[in-house]
């Protein structure tokens, strides 16, 4: 069987904000990205997703669009887009872009129309409510913090908006609604996109009567989750968008999905059934966190091999994962699930075997590939992320949370830790920008850059390169079944990957000290052969992995 050419590929992010800044403004921007295709073509990568370039206020750098069909004034123009879009195809990359539908900015025409009055034609495009006895029309809480409702005073109405006040939700139940996104999709289609990446798409069908998530003590506004992760039209209104907007083209589709489990995502992804090529699951990102993302706790590995194994297994021949560590709303993987000291090298060449090598299709994020850090911004000001800033705000004002305790944690969890600039060289401002960045180049950028990483040929992006072109290379890192081995290890990950009668077996040593290698009975590497490794091949054959060692070998 013809399998689809995204199960091969290997996808590269850019958050277009931090990539690189072409004319001084401070602001990464199109023509950035265009002077550094030759350095993506040289990592080997496949596909690029680019999150959001559309106008927009950026209340949330993007994600609240103004409008779907044009370009940010402070990232270019269509005309860049284009030559973007060529420059792209010429290298053989392909391009996918973001596409943020559960909501617009309220400064989309269709929002400044909608709150107009009741009975604008396009008041019904938005969740209108009126208020319950004088408060909000439920109780859900917003992902950035306090009401998802917004009371627009010149109606008397209250709107939803599951992210920021300025990002009304979209009202999927109206079919004008669904006609038009499908529309803008056809759109940029036909322009030669190679596919989307659906923002929060899980969200767009809301449960009727949007009833009150269970209250919790002490608790004023509660996380709504079940009313709208899986919503009762998801999948009606999914398989709408792929007749209406997808049929015909040969895409790659990935659906941002928080909160869903394997059975659905794979309900979703079913190569015949299903209304999308892969979906981004959270589980994994929720290791370390408590009630809510700030509330931290030590994540174990134990755990961690938990989790990806439910997804590999649970998607195994029955739809497909996507494999990230990092994206522009987390920390810095290698900070997080690795060592960002001593062991930065190794440890981001393990945690980069590890995406390589599970069953699905692997994500790098901007930066990952020349190991890229959490940032310490030491005060509040220096930070720029709205779920950043109203956290704080909650915690320091509502919560009675020190400031140098809630600052602690977001050092730890804010998604500013991703979005520094990209660091490309020793210059100042690490070359992203000749003017001053719109937030603080990481100040690690002297020894982590770019242009360290091309000269020295053991780098951290050299590796990946490597990886990419084993995935290539061998089928059976991207067909494999995948069986979990010593599941209770704490400190070694180890699995394996079958097809037919090939069969890898990948060992992790995820801890700072060495780790004698007991291999489960039945298993030998007598006569193996080493495909790749982050350590020098010779002393390989020891009995113990060395620190943040990872090795794949193809087993006899
Ligand atoms: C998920 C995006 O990745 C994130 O950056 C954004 O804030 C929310 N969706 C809202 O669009």
């Amino acid at each position: 069987m013809q399998q689809p050419w995204w199960k091969e590929s290997v996808v590269y992010q850019i958050y277009p904000r931090s990539f690189c800044d072409s004319n001084g403004d401070g602001v990464g921007d199109l023509r950035g990205i265009i002077s550094k295709l030759d350095y993506l073509h040289a990592l080997g990568i496949d596909v690029v997703w680019l999150s959001p370039v559309y106008k927009s206020p950026n209340d949330d750098n993007g994600y609240d669009i103004s409008d779907y069909q044009d370009i940010m004034d402070e990232f270019g123009t269509l005309a860049d887009w284009d030559e973007l879009l060529a420059g792209l195809h010429a290298r053989g990359i392909k391009l996918v872009m973001d596409l943020v539908v559960n909501h617009t900015s309220d400064e989309h025409r269709w929002f400044v129309e909608a709150r107009q009055s009741k009975d604008n034609p396009y008041r019904d495009y938005y969740i209108w409510r009126p208020g319950r006895e004088g408060h909000e029309p439920n109780n859900w809480e917003s992902h950035f913090s306090g009401s998802a409702w917004q009371l627009d005073e010149a109606t008397g109405e209250y709107y939803l908006h599951l992210f920021s006040r300025k990002q009304p939700d979209l009202n999927w139940e109206n079919p004008q609604v669904r006609a038009e996104v499908f529309q803008m999709m056809r759109w940029w289609l036909d322009k030669g996109i190679d596919g989307f990446r659906m923002d929060v798409i899980n969200m767009i069908s809301k449960a009727p009567g949007l009833p009150d998530a269970p209250a919790v003590p002490g608790q004023r506004y509660v996380y709504g989750g079940q009313h709208f992760l899986y919503g009762p039209r998801l999948l009606e209104f999914l398989h709408e968008m792929k007749r209406e907007a997808l049929a015909g083209y040969d895409v790659l589709t990935v659906g941002e999905t928080p909160g869903i489990g394997p059975q659905q995502a794979s309900e979703l992804t079913d190569p015949e059934k299903g209304v999308l090529s892969m979906v981004f699951q959270f589980e994994h990102m929720g290791l370390d966190g408590g009630a809510s993302k700030w509330e931290q706790r030590p994540w174990s590995l134990v755990e961690l091999k938990q989790v990806m194994t439910r997804w590999q297994q649970g998607l195994e021949g029955r739809g497909w994962n996507s494999v990230y560590l990092n994206n522009h709303d987390h920390p810095r993987a290698l900070s997080r699930f690795g060592d960002d000291g001593v062991y930065r090298v190794q440890s981001a060449k393990l945690l980069a075997t590890l995406t390589h090598l599970l069953q699905g299709t692997p994500y790098i994020y901007q930066g990952e590939e020349i190991g890229m850090t959490n940032v310490s911004f030491p005060a509040i000001d220096d930070y720029r992320d709205i779920e950043t800033l109203n956290a704080y705000r909650e915690m320091v004002t509502e919560r009675g949370i020190a400031p140098e305790a809630a600052l602690a944690s977001l050092r730890v969890k804010s998604r500013d830790n991703a979005r520094t600039p990209v660091q490309w060289d020793a210059s100042p401002n690490a070359g992203f920008t000749s003017g001053q960045p719109w937030i603080q180049v990481n100040s690690n950028y002297l020894t982590i850059n770019a242009s360290q990483a091309l000269a020295d040929p053991d780098s951290i992006f050299y590796y990946y390169r490597r990886l990419i072109d084993l995935r290539k290379a061998n089928p059976v890192i991207v067909y494999g079944r995948y069986e979990l081995l010593l599941a209770e290890h704490p400190q070694l990950y180890a699995f394996t990957r079958t097809l037919d009668d090939d069969r890898l077996l990948v060992l992790l040593n995820f801890s700072a000290g060495p780790l004698a290698l007991e291999l489960p009975a039945g298993l030998s590497l007598a006569g193996s052969e080493l495909l790749i490794g982050n350590y020098p091949a010779e002393g390989a054959e020891a009995a113990s992995l060395r620190p943040y060692e990872a090795r794949v070998y193809r087993l006899r």
